[in-house]
C-alpha cells in the first residue's frame, strides 16, 4: 500500500516542492488549498492529472473542514505549512497573521488527536522565533542551534513560537509523533514574489531586459545613452540592507522535513547553512549575475521596507540535523542566487507567466 501524505499549504514554495519530493517517493499526496478569487495553483499545475496527487478544499481557520479532510484520508504523514508567512506583512495584519499561523497549527493538532489512527506530524517552525538573539561559541562566533533562547521580534515570529510550543506539547502530553523543523530562510524560483530575494532576483532580471532593449535603440553618443540608461531604468526599492540571513534552496529542506517523520522518534531540529550573507550581499551577488559591480543608482531606499523591529543576524547549526539524519545542505549560496536570477531571466525573455518545471 502505498503511504498517504497530506500537506497543508501545498500551494506555498515549499508544499510544492514537498509534494513533487513525496510523490517522486511513491507516497499518495493529498495537498490542502483555501479558496482565493484568483487562481492559486501555479506551482503545482504540472501536478495535476497525477493519479497520486489530489487536491482538497480547505482552509486551516476552519476547523470542520480541517478534521473531514483528515478523517476522509487517514493519512500517515500530515505536513503543517499552511501560513501568512511574510513578516513584514504580519505588523500590518497581526490578527490574521495569528489566526492562520498559530491557530490554524492547533486546529490540525485537535483534529490528529481526535483520529484513531494517528499520522505522524510536522510542523513547520522558523528560524524568525530566535528574533535577535544568539549562542557563541569559545572564538565569539554567533549562530543559532537547538538550545538557542527564542525572543520573537514579529506578530508572525510570535505566531509561529505558539505553535512551536503546541506542537512540543502535544507531542509530551498526547504521545504525538510531531516534529518541528526550525528552518532558517530558504528561497528558490518558486518563492513569493515579496520576499527580498526575489524581489532582487525579479528586478535583476527586468534591468537586464531594459539593458537588452536599449541596445537596440541605436543611441549611439555614449553620454547620451548612460543618461538615458540613468533615467529610464527601472529602480529597485529596498529597506534594510544590512540583515544577515542565512539562505539555502527550499528543495534541500523539504527532504528534511520528511526526514524528520521517518525517525523512530519526534524531535526538533534546526535546518540551515551555516553561512550567513546580508541582503547587501544578495544583491551584489545578483547584479554580478548580469555583469554588473556599481549598482547604487539602481537602488532605492523605501522607509516603508523597514520593519518596526528587526531580525537582525541568522546563522544555523545544523549539526543535529547533520547527525541524527543525516541532512546536509547541498545547493550552496552561489547557486540559489544564480539559479534565481537565471530563472527570472529566462522567464522574462520567453515573456512566460511563471512556469514550474517537475524538478
Ligand atoms: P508560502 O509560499 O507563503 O506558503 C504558505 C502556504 O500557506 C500557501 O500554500 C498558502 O496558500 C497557505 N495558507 C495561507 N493561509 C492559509 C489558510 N488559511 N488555510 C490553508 N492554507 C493557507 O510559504 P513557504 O515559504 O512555502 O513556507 C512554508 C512554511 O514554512 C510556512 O509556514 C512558513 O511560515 C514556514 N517557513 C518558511 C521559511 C522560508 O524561508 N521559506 C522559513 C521558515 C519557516 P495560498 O497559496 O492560498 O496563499
Ligand atoms: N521582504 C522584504 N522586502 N525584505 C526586505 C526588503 C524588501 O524590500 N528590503 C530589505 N529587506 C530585509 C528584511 O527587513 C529582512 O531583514 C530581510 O530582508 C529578509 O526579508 P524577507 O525576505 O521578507 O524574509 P524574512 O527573513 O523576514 O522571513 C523569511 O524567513 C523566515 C525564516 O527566518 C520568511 O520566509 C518567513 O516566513 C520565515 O519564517
Amino acid at each position: 500500500m502505498k503511504q498517504k501524505a497530506i500537506i497543508f499549504g501545498v500551494t506555498g514554495q515549499d508544499g510544492s516542492y514537498l509534494a513533487e519530493l513525496l510523490l517522486d517517493k511513491g507516497y499518495y499526496v493529498i495537498g490542502v488549498s483555501r479558496r482565493t478569487s484568483t487562481p492559486n495553483t501555479s506551482r503545482i499545475d504540472h501536478l495535476f492529472g497525477k493519479d497520486s496527487f489530489v487536491l482538497e478544499s480547505g482552509d486551516v481557520l476552519d476547523f470542520s473542514s480541517v478534521y473531514n479532510i483528515l478523517w476522509k484520508h487517514n493519512a500517515d504523514e500530515v505536513y503543517n505549512l499552511a501560513a501568512q508567512s511574510h513578516v513584514g506583512i504580519s505588523f500590518k495584519q497581526p490578527a490574521a497573521t495569528w489566526d492562520i499561523t498559530a491557530k490554524g497549527c492547533l486546529n490540525i493538532l485537535e483534529g490528529v488527536v481526535k483520529l484513531s489512527k494517528k499520522p505522524r506530524f510536522y510542523q513547520a517552525s522558523s528560524s524568525e522565533m530566535f528574533g535577535d538573539t544568539f549562542s557563541e561559541d569559545a572564538n565569539g562566533n554567533k549562530f543559532q542551534n537547538e538550545t538557542t533562547k527564542f525572543n520573537p521580534q514579529s506578530p508572525y515570529a510570535i505566531a509561529k513560537l505558539a505553535a512551536h510550543n503546541l506542537t512540543e506539547l502535544y507531542r509530551k502530553t498526547h504521545g504525538l509523533h510531531a516534529s518541528c523543523g526550525i528552518l532558517f530562510n530558504h528561497e528558490s524560483e518558486r518563492r513569493g514574489e515579496n520576499f527580498v530575494t526575489k524581489k532582487i532576483s525579479s528586478y535583476v532580471a527586468s534591468l537586464k531586459k531594459f539593458f537588452d532593449e536599449a541596445d537596440n535603440l541605436g543611441i549611439e553618443d555614449e553620454t547620451l545613452f548612460q543618461n538615458y540608461i540613468k533615467d529610464a531604468s527601472p529602480k529597485l526599492s529596498l529597506g534594510n540592507l544590512r540583515a544577515c540571513r542565512d539562505w539555502g534552496h527550499a528543495k534541500d529542506y523539504v527532504r528534511a522535513m520528511w526526514l524528520m517523520l521517518q525517525q523512530e522518534e519526534p524531535d526538533t531540529y534546526v535546518i540551515a547553512t551555516g553561512e550567513t550573507h546580508s541582503v547587501k550581499n544578495f544583491l551584489e551577488d545578483s547584479f554580478a549575475c548580469i555583469g554588473i559591480t556599481d549598482y547604487d543608482a539602481f537602488i532605492k531606499t523605501d522607509k516603508n521596507q523597514f520593519r518596526p523591529s528587526e531580525v537582525p543576524y541568522l546563522k544555523g547549526d545544523y549539526s543535529k540535523a547533520k547527525e541524527k539524519l543525516g541532512w546536509n545542505p547541498e545547493i550552496s549560496f552561489e547557486d540559489l542566487v544564480s539559479t534565481m536570477v537565471q530563472y527570472d531571466i529566462a522567464r522574462l525573455t520567453n515573456d512566460k507567466q511563471p512556469t514550474y518545471s517537475v524538478q
